[in-house]
Formats: structure tokens, C-alpha cells, sequence
């Protein structure tokens, strides 16, 4: 018999908190650090282990089911047929490093590129944000079903301000939301952010350049808070491709896309 999908997302709460208390007693230690793409852009040895733990339970428990992660423990994939699993293993390395908190282990279940199970688990925090079509959106054991539109002057975005700062496409757009904005805010984990939406702590967030598995675990949350995730053209966010992503209450989504277009013209 097929395992529904509260089965498997209580497989995956587990494998979470399993792999959050080896990501504790890391810390606790050493851990080796490098960089990928640039000397910001960093990687541990302990994201690698955790992402090797996490496609280990997940391949042995269920051998039809595909993986897709960050750190290149599985071969990529090509298309979103059949079960996948997107997995970051660390959303947040540079807080993991520099902080020692404000990181999460993201995860998102899609049947046929259809969310069907998002976590997003605050391995410092033991907060467990945590989502499945059939239940809705939790956090630990709490259910979340209160969401509070409110207007651009009176909303909380989560930004990078690096980028406020910085010449590209749309930072004059970006510069005129955040100034009409009630404040801003830069966690340093697109996942957690994500989640603090989808839980009501801020009204949007936006970014430039993510990859799937930085939205996957929190666009599930998102869709069971009654949230809306998309590019910044409004078009639905591909989880094959990196983009850009604005993930909000759905009316504050509205206005900002709006105004991110209305500018970029
Ligand atoms: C990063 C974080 C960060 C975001 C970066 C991501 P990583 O993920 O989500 O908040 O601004 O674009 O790459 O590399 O720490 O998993
Ligand atoms: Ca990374
Ligand atoms: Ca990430
Ligand atoms: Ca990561």
C-alpha cells in the first residue's frame, strides 16, 4: 500500500530532527569550511553529511522516490516526474558558520511537480514548520490558520539589503518598497524567511536569485497558509531553475509584483 503523505512527512519530521541533533554536536566541535562560487559563498563539511544522511534514510525508505539537492550528493535531475525530494541541507551555511544559529534544514515533497509536503525545520530554535495538502500548516505541533493581510505602509518585508545597495535590474523598484514599507528584514535563510511568512512574522519576501531546494520546503508552506510564491513577472516559480521569487500574502503579493513590473518598464 501506498504511505499517504502525513506518512511521509512524519518520516521526514524525523529524519530532520535526527540530522539537526548531528548538526548540534558538529557545532559543538570542528568542522571544515570552503567556498564554492566566491569567497561569501561558503560550504561545510557538515552541509555535505547532511544532505548524504538525509538522501541515505530517503532512497532506502522509499526506492522510487527521487532526490534533488544542493550539495551534489545524487546526480541532478531533468525533470519533476514521479516523487521528488528537494533538499537543502543547510539554507543559511554563512549564519551556520558566523552565528551558529539562524539556519534551517528545508525540505519539499512534489508529485509530479505538485507540492504536496514542505518542512523547514530551525535546528537551533526547535522550531519545526511544517506542512502536507491534507492537514495544512504546523508549527511543531501548533496549527497555523490565522493570516494577516496588511497594507504595503503597514507590512514587514523580508529583503537581502545587499541588495538595496547595489545597481542591477529592479533596485530602484526594490528601493521605493522598502521605503514605503513599515521596515525590513534579512534573516539570512530564504527557507526560514519563507516560513516566517507563511506564519504570519512578516508579509512578503523577496529575492533575487534563488534555487529550488532555497523555496521548495517553504512554497508548500506558503500554499497551505494561503500565500502566493511566483517570480518577480508573477510566472510560477520552476523547481528545476534558478529565478527570482517574491512570496507573500496574497494581496501585498499583488501590489508588489505590480509595482516591481510598473517599474522595470
Ligand atoms: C542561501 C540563503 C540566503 C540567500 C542565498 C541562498 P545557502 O542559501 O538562503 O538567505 O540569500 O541566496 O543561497 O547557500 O545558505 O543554502
Ligand atoms: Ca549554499
Ligand atoms: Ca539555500
Ligand atoms: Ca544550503
Amino acid at each position: 500500500m501506498q504511505p499517504t503523505w502525513k506518512e511521509i512527512e512524519q518520516y521526514a519530521k524525523e529524519w530532520v530532527i535526527e540530522a539537526g541533533e548531528s548538526i548540534k554536536e558538529a557545532l559543538e566541535g570542528s568542522f571544515q569550511i570552503k567556498t564554492k562560487s566566491n569567497p561569501d559563498d561558503l560550504v561545510t563539511d557538515v552541509d555535505k553529511s547532511t544532505e548524504a544522511f538525509l538522501y541515505n534514510r530517503i532512497t532506502s525508505t522509499f526506492p522510487d522516490h527521487r532526490f534533488l539537492g544542493e550539495e551534489g550528493v545524487s546526480e541532478g535531475i531533468e525533470d519533476l516526474e514521479g516523487i521528488v525530494w528537494i533538499v537543502d541541507p543547510i539554507d543559511g551555511t554563512m549564519n551556520f558558520v558566523h552565528q551558529k544559529q539562524n539556519f534551517a534544514i528545508s525540505i519539499g515533497i512534489y508529485e509530479n511537480g505538485v507540492g504536496k509536503v514542505g518542512i523547514v525545520y530551525d535546528v537551533m530554535k526547535g522550531e519545526l514548520f511544517h506542512a502536507n495538502d491534507e492537514e495544512g500548516l504546523f508549527v511543531n505541533e501548533k496549527k497555523v490558520t490565522k493570516q494577516t493581510e496588511r497594507p504595503l505602509h503597514e507590512a514587514i518585508l523580508g529583503v537581502n539589503s545587499n541588495w538595496l545597495l547595489e545597481d542591477r535590474a529592479y533596485q530602484p523598484e526594490l528601493v521605493q518598497l522598502a521605503q514605503k514599507c513599515r521596515g525590513t528584514r534579512s534573516y539570512g535563510s530564504a527557507a526560514l524567511e519563507m516560513a516566517y511568512v507563511a506564519v504570519d512574522r512578516m508579509d512578503a519576501y523577496i529575492s533575487f536569485n534563488l534555487s529550488p531546494w532555497d523555496y521548495a520546503g517553504g512554497a508548500v508552506l506558503l500554499e497551505q497558509a494561503g500565500c502566493k510564491a511566483t517570480r518577480f513577472t508573477n510566472e510560477d516559480l520552476s523547481f528545476l531553475e534558478k529565478g527570482t521569487v517574491i512570496a507573500a500574502k496574497k494581496q501585498l503579493h499583488e501590489i508588489v509584483v505590480q509595482q516591481l513590473q510598473e517599474g522595470s518598464q
